[in-house]
């Protein structure tokens, strides 16, 4: 075999890997992604060597020009990728020697590929987590200002799908703005934890040359070198955590869906989505469905898929390299693919969703929604205890239900008839506005409440 065709690796190989392997032992076509963080990785190890005087000026000034020369053939999609280099880390050392001699091999001196991918894969879901955490935030922007719309929009709020208390369709929002919120914090203390820099920790013992860990850890924008060169190449925690975060946040924004999915539906028609979230169907002419919102529903499968496959490729995995774990790459970029395109999905349906607003009133009145505020009204002002208040607004229930009309629709006589001791304001309570706006409590429903919150909120998200 000659020289030039072999693999980085291949000195005491007398054969060509099989086809067949090279297929599945390749991950160039996934890991060119990391081509950025390796380059840049590569630079600042090299500057590294250079300062500790492990290679000379001239070789490691020669080194990095060539690394330059390749990121920018990269980024200008001059670069032939080739599956019989196996990854992204041989690609670019084996186009180095072809652009500078045999200097390119001065590179890879105090490091192994085991160091150099993690480096790479840290770097990248750090910048990674920082654009989901920036799409996040114009996601929660755009829910507060449709909140902002809608704080007197008043709406059934739901328990077990059936009708349980009046609530604003404003605080229903708000409370995706807490979910997001904490997708956020999840991903921000993910990237805390990513902080330490695994470059120099070599195949797994650490390295004889006189290296400056700490130098490339700040150099590549970490907090510190990690502490055990065994742990810093088995760990793949961090993947986890990235996948764990991305896949609650899929939950999240799968419960968003379901809701959409469900109110748009003939039967409830509380909210109407505007036709560039609907499609057609190809024989049904008067069908629009709401694709998006059951792609971005169906697609958190494909978030907790690749959590539970990384999961899986972990348990029971001796320390500390393997191959398997490369497999953690295309597991972590689909699954950023994915939540980042759900994010962006869910921006644009919140955006053109409009509130049906007399029928989510109509149907807030519905279902006897206010029995609780008259067990409440009944605790505070008749001195009762909650149980008894709660039988006789049960009492109040069935007989409305009897005469088939809704608590506001009784007169104060017909009350009466089921406590006889009440005054006749008792009567406002039957009302939805009167009961959302009743919710004064901390967190609660109240259009004061409300409106508190949005504010706080929008001078945390300008
Ligand atoms: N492409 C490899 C991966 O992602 C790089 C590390 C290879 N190390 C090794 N000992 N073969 O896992």
């Amino acid at each position: 075999m000659k020289n030039k065709n072999k693999a980085i690796w291949g000195t005491r190989f007398n054969k060509a890997t099989s086809k067949i392997f090279e297929n599945i032992g390749s991950s160039i076509d996934i890991d060119k992604r990391l081509f950025e963080e390796d380059i840049f990785g590569s630079i600042i190890h090299t500057q590294m060597l250079m300062k500790q005087k492990i290679i000379s000026r001239k070789k490691g000034i020669k080194i990095i020009k060539g690394l330059k020369r390749i990121r920018k053939q990269i980024r200008e999609n001059k670069f032939v990728f080739k599956k019989k280099y196996e990854d992204i880390h041989l690609n670019i050392e084996k186009k180095l020697f072809e652009i500078i001699g045999n200097d390119a091999g001065y590179l890879h001196i105090a490091r192994s590929r085991n160091d150099q991918v993690i480096t790479d894969f840290k770097l990248w879901i750090k910048k990674a987590s920082v654009i989901i955490n920036k799409n996040l935030n114009d996601l929660i922007k755009s829910f507060l200002k449709k909140a902002e719309n809608n704080v007197q929009t008043i709406m059934p709020g739901f328990t077990h799908l059936k009708n349980a208390q009046a609530i604003s369709f404003a605080h229903y929002l708000l409370a995706y703005v807490e979910m997001f919120k904490r997708d956020k914090k999840r991903f921000t203390n993910n990237i805390r934890y990513i902080d330490e820099c695994p470059l120099g920790t070599g195949a797994l013992a650490g390295t004889s040359y006189k290296i400056d860990r700490n130098y490339t850890s700040k150099k590549l924008g970490f907090k510190k070198p990690t502490n055990n060169s065994i742990d810093s190449v088995a760990d793949r925690d961090f993947a986890l955590d990235f996948l764990s975060s991305a896949s609650i946040c899929a939950i999240h924004i799968s419960r968003f869906a379901e809701e959409l999915i469900i109110w748009n539906s003939d039967i409830f028609k509380i909210i109407k989505l505007d036709d560039k979230m609907l499609t057609g169907s190809s024989i049904m002419p008067q069908k629009k469905n709401p694709d998006p919102a059951e792609l971005i529903r169906g697609r958190a499968g494909k978030n907790f898929g690749s959590l539970q496959a990384m999961l899986t490729t972990m348990k029971g995995l001796p320390l500390s390299y393997y191959k398997d774990m490369q497999e953690d790459k295309a597991l972590v970029f689909n699954s950023y693919d994915t939540i980042l395109e759900s994010i962006i999905i869910t921006k644009e349906l919140i955006k053109n969703l409009k509130p049906n607003k007399e029928r989510m009133f109509a149907l807030a009145s519905e279902g006897y929604t206010t029995a609780t505020d008259f067990a409440d009204y009944l605790v505070q002002n008749n001195n009762l205890s909650f149980r008894d208040a709660y039988k006789i607004a049960a009492n109040l229930v069935n007989y409305a239900e009897r005469k088939k009309v809704r608590l506001d629709q009784l007169n104060f006589y017909e009350v009466k008839k089921i406590k006889n001791d009440l005054n006749k304001d008792v009567m406002k309570v039957f009302h939805v506005k009167y009961s959302v706006n009743s919710k004064k409590s901390y967190g609660g429903t109240s259009t004061k409440n409300i409106r508190k919150m949005i504010l706080k909120l929008k001078r945390e998200f300008k």
